[in-house]
């Protein structure tokens, strides 16, 4: 007997009454429609009209300066990559029509491993679809079932949803706190499989973790090590492999984790290790296998984009100085940061609730100002913000203007003292 028929014979009197699947999301559907019925914008609803370079866009046929986005190193409007791009575009098509492990692999994706490869020093290199993939796949994949993730609580969704994949037994310790990270390993057991998960950047915060500490205690307590450098990638280090390297532990670190989508400008993920099984992971990591590969043409930007980031060190210390420059100057104005210091090109703006967030988000947009506004989840619990993410290829004229709205924005929603 099928479905259909058995449906059929239950009297309808008796048909149970279905639940409405919404009924979860009853409490924040009813907050957003509180705070867009105070008449503030929606901020998770804005349109791009043209995007002018890595700093400009048109919204609502306004020209706006973009300080929202996470193209650190402004190689989306570079000319050899979108070059590199059109021409992958024109000789192997628009899609691959597959996964890696069947006819989605072109040449294109081998010569984006090797760039990845150079870039690193490292012996082995896979290009996933998205950077999120590459979390859900390698974390999924390498700590499964009786085996423990130990992650920071702050950690990016896809780093939790590659445990809940993997079925992994999740251990959270305090943000950034290696005392606690260390209070964790030590109750685990001596035997048991750990993966100590960390990201080089937090990225709501624009914090940098202590991996100079934390890389060795994890060694300690015999855990492999992950360490998520999505936005620390191209920015930090020398050859800007990211905080890893700028810190000295790079080479203690088994498994590094990275996105195309922030400083590499285009779309993509990607794992880089020197781990000897490491290509054995493209037959079982199912984020990997079941899932369509990259475009040509997009792997043909990643690449050039990432060859080109290898000799950035002029771009790298313009990035430095916008940043120091926009937190000096947010901190003179009276804006409470996240960090004392500035840490990375990320510069979050505390704000106490959402409504003086979204307002403060919305009179900038107004004034010419893109930024991006954060609330909870994506943040800790009871914290909004504005999280700011310079480009290099932010002048610093833009940046004074940028300072002269912060100003104007943070007057007129009392933000700031007049
Ligand atoms: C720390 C971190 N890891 C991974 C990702 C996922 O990257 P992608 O946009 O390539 O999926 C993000 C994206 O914001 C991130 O912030």
């Amino acid at each position: 007997m099928n479905v259909t028929t058995e449906q059929a014979i239950v009297p309808e009197t008796e048909e149970p009454q279905a639940a409405d699947l919404f009924d979860k999301f009853a409490p924040l559907i009813q907050e957003r429609d509180n705070l867009l019925a105070t008449g503030v914008r929606d901020p998770f609803a804005i349109v791009m009209d043209e995007v002018k370079s890595p700093t400009e866009a048109v919204i609502d046929g306004k020209d706006t300066i973009l300080l929202g986005t996470y193209n650190y190193m402004g190689m989306t409007f570079d000319p050899d990559v979108i070059a590199a791009g059109k021409e992958a575009l024109e000789k192997f098509g628009a899609g691959t029509t597959g996964s890696r492990v069947l006819n989605g692999t072109y040449q294109g994706h081998k010569a984006c491993e090797e760039a990845l490869k150079d870039f690193y020093g490292m012996d082995h290199a896979m290009v996933f679809s998205t950077g999120y993939q590459a979390n859900l796949g390698i974390v999924s994949t390498l700590a499964g079932k009786g085996d423990y993730v130990i992650l920071d609580a702050d950690s990016h969704a896809s780093i939790y949803d590659g445990c809940f994949l993997g079925n992994a037994d999740i251990v959270r310790f305090r943000h950034n706190n290696a005392e606690n990270l260390e209070k964790r390993l030590a109750k685990l057991p001596p035997g048991a499989g750990k993966l100590v998960v960390l990201e080089g950047v937090y990225s709501m915060l624009g914090d940098i973790a202590p991996l100079d500490v934390m890389v060795p205690i994890a060694k300690k307590y015999g855990a492999m090590i992950l360490v998520d450098e999505a936005h620390s990638m191209g920015f930090f280090g020398e050859h800007g492999r990211g905080v890893a390297e700028a810190q000295g532990v790079l080479d203690q670190v088994d498994f590094i984790i990275g996105t195309f989508s922030k400083s590499v400008g285009t779309v993509g993920g990607f794992c880089v290790s020197n781990h000897p099984k490491t290509d054995f992971l493209r037959l079982v990591c199912r984020p990997y296998t079941f899932t369509a590969s990259l475009p040509p043409s997009v792997v043909a930007t990643a690449t050039t984009s990432i060859r080109k980031l290898m000799h950035a060190g002029n771009k790298r210390a313009h990035l430095w100085e916008n940043s120091k420059r926009l937190h000096q100057g947010l901190r003179d104005l009276g804006f409470t940061l996240a960090t004392d210091e500035p840490e990375s090109a990320i510069l979050a703006v505390l704000l106490p609730d959402q409504e003086k967030a979204v307002r403060m988000w919305q009179a900038l947009l107004e004034l010419g100002l893109y930024v991006n506004m954060a609330r909870p989840p994506a943040t800790p619990a009871g914290v909004y913000l504005l999280r700011c993410s310079l480009c290099a290829e932010h002048s610093a004229e833009q940046v004074e203007q940028i300072l002269g709205m912060f100003e104007a924005a943070g007057k007129a929603t009392g933000s700031i003292p007049q």
